[in-house]
């Protein structure tokens, strides 16, 4: 009867009648033989994927409907597994915890977990993943940063990404913006994740402008310069310089700086432990901050910016240290008379992009600061978002904050969280206060949790 039923019904029919079943039955189909193995890979039956519950036995392809958020996560209950789903043997042997039911209940929970997402990743996504819209590891205590960037990597046209409540950090953002990876994003959901820095904001900044990179706001330009005269660059100069990559981009630019030993510092990719990760990957965003500051300064100068163990370009005039993009000539911010006249239209004022992203919540991530923000505000900001949680984000200035939201022009007041200590944040009076000041699991300046 099987031959029959292929034989008799078209393959859309049969695709058709698949939609009705849920992942489990659709993954038992595919067993069957080869022709419904290709059809059930079929990119419209996978539009949704949630792992986590899957793993906990609820095959549905919608989102969970979670009426509390599940028990506060603590350090000792996550795992770490490589690449082929191997738990960390000394997490897994114990003897502290060896006696105890809900310990091993536990552990059996955490197996089944790693076992379904590394399946999803290496098995369903490289078939399915440029049609999957939704993506949600929200509260997975097995992800890795290996993982979700892998799958990131098949899923680049992901529309809603929820990763909330996990241990993952910057690494596992390290794709988007390449291939188009994230540049359809319209949620973007990182509550509860702590190790979330500016690294990721700027990555997501790239992706959501179709691979650009950052662009300072001219606001952000001039305050850096402390020019004693900002209405010249205000009016004057179309300031927008490039950002230079954080160190974990030098390997797409041509003129890579050497790294040298000493320069090896402590990786993001913590929680996977089995990645390797080369030196001139390493991130290192204290450096970043200060070799930005340090090329303001030398500007300010009038100086070529320097940095130790760096090519720097023949660009006097912006932050952009690597030379990918400039020349005096095409530079857009200018330090004397000459240049002036030298250069009329900056290059970079206009910059056609379609950001899609409407709702972004990083209430948690106590990491981010306004270089983030000042990242997320360039190419335009994000005109279509129309919610954004920064509660727990107590490291941000008014100021920043207040560029962003200019460039928000769909943005609902009511749904602007912010801490409750930042006293010159934009709409005092209608934002939305700090959400996590009652919270356990997330970070509140006020909690101090
Ligand atoms: Fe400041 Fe919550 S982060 S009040």
């Amino acid at each position: 009867s099987r031959e029959r039923s292929q034989v008799e019904l078209p393959p859309e029919v049969l695709v058709n009648i698949f939609s009705y079943l849920n992942p489990r039955d659709l993954a038992r189909c595919a067993q069957v033989c080869k022709t419904w193995n290709t059809l059930t890979m079929d990119g419209q039956l996978w539009k949704a994927i949630y792992p986590v519950q899957w793993a906990q036995g609820n095959w549905s392809f919608s989102a969970p409907d979670l009426e509390q958020e599940p028990e506060d996560f603590s350090e000792d209950r996550y795992v770490v597994i490589d690449d082929d789903a191997d738990i960390d043997e000394t997490y897994d042997s114990d003897s502290s915890h060896s006696s105890n039911d809900s310990y091993n209940e536990n552990i059996k929970q955490l197996r089944q977990e790693a076992r379904v997402l590394v399946s999803i990743t290496k098995n369903l996504l490289p078939k399915v993943g440029k049609s999957v819209e939704t993506l949600s590891v929200a509260h997975s205590k097995a992800i890795t940063n290996g993982l979700l960037s892998k799958m990131l990597k098949h899923c680049p046209n992901v529309q809603h990404l929820d990763v909330k409540q996990t241990n993952v950090s910057d690494t596992a953002f390290k794709r988007l913006g390449k291939d188009g990876c994230g540049s359809k994003l319209k949620t973007l959901i990182l509550s509860g994740c702590a190790n979330i820095t500016d690294y990721t904001l700027i990555k997501l900044s790239q992706a959501l402008s179709g691979g650009l990179e950052a662009v300072w706001t001219e606001e952000f330009c001039c305050q850096n310069n402390k020019s004693d005269d900002k209405d010249i660059y205000q009016e004057k100069y179309d300031c927008h310089a490039q950002v230079p990559p954080p160190c974990g981009e030098y390997e797409d630019h041509a003129e890579v700086p050497s790294m040298q030993d000493d320069d090896e510092k402590l990786s993001c990719d913590s929680i996977d432990g089995s990645t390797t990760v080369l030196p001139h990957q390493y991130i290192d965003f204290d450096s970043f901050e200060s070799q930005l500051q340090r090329t303001f300064t030398m500007l300010e100068l009038g100086g070529v910016p320097q940095v130790e163990g760096q090519v720097m370009s023949t660009c006097q005039n912006c932050p952009h240290q690597t030379g990918n993009v400039g020349s005096i000539e095409n530079c857009s911010r200018l330090l004397t008379e000459e240049r002036q006249i030298a250069v009329e239209k900056p290059q970079f004022d206009v910059i056609d992009v379609k950001k899609t992203l409407e709702y972004l919540d990083l209430s948690g991530c106590c990491m981010v600061t306004d270089v983030g923000l000042r990242a997320l505000a360039s190419n335009h900001g994000l005109p279509r978002l129309r919610h954004l949680d920064l509660s727990g984000c107590s490291n941000l200035s008014g100021q920043a904050l207040t560029s962003l939201v200019d460039t928000c022009h769909a943005l609902n007041v009511e749904e602007l969280y912010y801490c409750d200590n930042l006293l010159d944040g934009p709409y005092p009076e209608e934002a939305s206060g700090c959400q996590n000041l009652e919270c356990s699991n997330r970070f509140c300046c006020r909690s101090g949790k």
